[in-house]
């Protein structure tokens, strides 16, 4: 991280205090810090507590084995049971569980929770039906609609880990996915709605299974959009079965088994330094106590919130904090199928009377550039509390989103966490902490982080470094999928005992906690994590590239852009007019549309080392438009000259 931005990031230096009577209310008071530093374990069980348990564990935590964890050891549930059931038997049944706004006007449902475990007990029996048995695991491929949430609670409730695969991935990224956690079954849709039309996304599933040969037994298709598909039904030996067919006349009773703790929850593909995406594993006991304490927490949630999340499904935030956290805490809240359009989301905010809005720092400097008049437009006194995560937020944009959004009262919690981290490690807590603009102050209570130096040293007030995390907690992953080797290499190999997150941070002289973002290979754009390696391997199964290096750029409002640096094989003469298109679309086509590249540059040279190591410090210094830094580890220092001459001749931007 350059100086430069840095300063950008600690200019602001307003402190915004808790609103008085939400101090006086909180769900979480100052004590909970100093009560979980000197019991972590005892700490931790109190909030596994807030859950029902089929039997009671024996021990909160076995680190015998490190980095191998195993919370609530002995313990059995059932996450589905404490995301619907409960509510139901706790007399909450008629409490909407979801507000589903779809992308057409006018096109909602609210569904109660009493309607929610109904459903999901008819989902769970038509899985059952098609063969899907405890351990199996199951693909889902779907936009933004209730029945994602059916599928994932159905098979939370069978033992079953999911994966779910964003809608915006590829048939390729989806058929890799698919192939690395063994899947037997697709749920998916015939589309969804983005930006005003209809859009399929059965084809991709039907490439996505030709590729995997016979693996996949089952696709289950939710009609959603009404467009025409492919269809290869059971009747003629074909796999596709309609989920109104199979779910709606299922019975709505469903004996829910109770879960060993550790029972694999889910497998989350993440982006890593390499290019193969890491299956992410989360286990149902940890992870159900981590994300349903952190939402309660966080969020201050009262039982009359109306909370929205604006994540899509498909990332981690919305499973912790759409899925899992609400719901097993018994929430109400908004699901929205489309994206963030002008003056939509106010629309909602106003219509549903949300209290708690929970988004991503892109979204609110797209808003910024919009302007204020549209927010303005709409009453939106009934927010009472704004969350930020997937990036750092800008000062500006905190400042912003206080101010407009949250009319100058709601506190804004920036939430720092991972896919790998399963819940919020590092947050305000809304009720204690006073805001400061751009950092996200300090690990909750029960958690453990720091920033040290290269030698594993804490850096101390007013330094930065790399942020680390010092003890276990609850909703941690438990390994990589099918490869507990990488995932010790990964995360742990860097420093013995300390999980190394792949952020850079820094503390004020206050000891808050500033995030830098990543030291890795890992780009930022719009909150979704990219792998810059990945990018590259796309480009060069291109027949026409020999050598591709990615950088993200720094960008107003994605936070960071995609900059690839290409060279032409030989073969491929100047690549032909159209190649910067033709490889933008090639790299949508292998990995999603969210990874193209917002310039490509076709380059006669990569700057490396003598060592053959590309050097990517000064690629970013070209993609920034800035003055290029040292060179003189080059193995020939004339290659950027070369580089930078080509700048802007062979660029595209939309
Ligand atoms: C970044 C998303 C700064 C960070 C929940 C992390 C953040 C990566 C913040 C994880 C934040 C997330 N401030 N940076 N509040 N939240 N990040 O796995 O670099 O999609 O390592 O999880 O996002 O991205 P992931």
């Amino acid at each position: 991280m350059s100086e430069q931005t840095l300063s950008n990031l600690m200019h602001e230096d307003r402190r915004f205090e808790p609103p008085a009577d939400l101090a006086a209310d909180a769900n979480v008071k100052e004590e909970a810090y100093a009560r979980a530093d000197s019991d972590r374990e005892a700490f931790w069980a109190e909030a596994a507590e807030r859950l029902d348990w089929g039997k009671k564990w024996d021990q909160v935590l076995d680190w015998s084995n490190p980095p191998f964890a195993k919370w609530f050891v002995g313990g059995t549930l059932n996450a589905s049971v404490n995301c619907v059931d409960r509510h139901v038997e706790a007399g909450n049944g008629d409490k909407v569980a979801i507000h589903w706004v779809g992308e057409p006007d006018d096109d909602t449902r609210d569904i109660t929770y009493a309607q929610l475990k109904d459903e999901v007990s008819r989902a769970a029996n038509a899985l059952t039906e098609l063969g899907v048995q405890k351990g199996d695991r199951v693909a889902i491929y779907m936009p933004m609609i209730p029945e994602v949430v059916v599928a994932m609670l159905a098979c939370a409730r069978l033992g079953a880990p999911h994966t779910v695969v964003f809608g915006g991935f590829s048939a390729d990224a989806l058929a890799s996915r698919i192939t690395d956690c063994e899947a037997h079954v697709v749920i998916t849709s015939d589309g969804g709605y983005r930006r005003g039309a209809a859009s399929a996304l059965k084809p991709a599933v039907d490439e996505a299974v030709a590729k995997t040969g016979d693996l996949v037994r089952h696709v289950l298709v939710v009609r959603r959009t009404g467009q025409d598909v492919d269809w290869h039904g059971r009747e003629e030996g074909g796999r596709d079965v309609w989920w109104h067919d199979a779910v709606d006349g299922a019975s709505a009773e469903h004996e829910p088994e109770m879960h060993d703790s550790e029972h694999p929850l889910y497998v989350m593909y993440t982006s890593g330094t390499t290019g193969k995406p890491k299956g992410i594993l989360h286990t149902t006991g940890g992870y159900l106590t981590g994300t349903s304490y952190t939402h309660w927490a966080v969020f201050d949630l009262k039982d009359d919130d109306v909370y929205w999340c604006t994540a899509d499904v498909g990332w981690v935030t919305g499973h912790s904090y759409m899925a899992y956290g609400p719901l097993a805490n018994g929430a109400t809240q908004v699901m929205y199928e489309g994206t963030p359009e002008k003056g939509r989301w106010w629309q909602i905010v106003q219509d549903y009377k949300v209290t708690i809005l929970y988004t991503a720092p892109t979204a609110i400097r797209t808003f910024m550039k919009q302007g204020r008049e549209i927010p303005d437009g709409y009453d939106m006194s009934s927010l009472r509390l704004l969350g930020s995560v997937g990036e750092p937020i800008n000062p500006e944009a905190y400042v912003w989103y206080r101010e407009v959004i949250g009319g100058d009262r709601c506190p804004v919690v920036d939430t720092w966490w991972q896919t790998e981290t399963g819940q919020i490690m590092i947050s305000p807590l809304p009720g204690v902490t006073a805001g400061k603009p751009g950092s996200a102050m300090k690990a909750l209570p029960g958690i453990s982080a720091d920033v040290v130096d290269d030698d594993a040293k804490s850096v101390g007030n007013g330094n930065g470094g790399y942020l680390v995390l010092k003890e276990p907690w609850p909703a941690m992953l438990r390994t990589l999928w099918g490869d507990d080797q990488r995932f010790k290499d990964t995360y742990w190999s860097r420093w013995p005992g300390l999980y190394f997150a792949g952020d850079g941070a820094k503390l004020d002289e206050d000891g808050d906690i500033w995030l830098l973002g990543r030291v890795d290979d890992v780009m930022n754009v719009s909150g979704h994590r990219l792998s810059t390696t990945e990018i590259e391997s796309a480009l060069v199964s291109h027949p026409k590239v020999a050598e591709a290096a990615v950088v993200g750029a720094a960008d107003e409002t994605t936070g960071q852009a995609v900059c690839a640096f290409v060279i032409l094989r030989d073969s491929a003469g100047d690549g032909g007019e159209d190649i910067v298109e033709e490889l933008r679309k090639h790299v949508a086509k292998e990995i999603g549309a969210i990874a193209k590249p917002r310039q490509i540059m076709v380059v006669p040279e990569l700057p490396k080392t003598r060592s053959g190591k590309i050097m990517r410090r000064l690629l970013k210094d070209v993609a920034e438009h800035r003055e290029v830094g040292d060179v003189t580890t080059l193995a020939d220092s004339t290659v950027m000259d070369l580089i930078k001459t080509r700048e802007g001749s062979s660029s595209s931007e939309d």
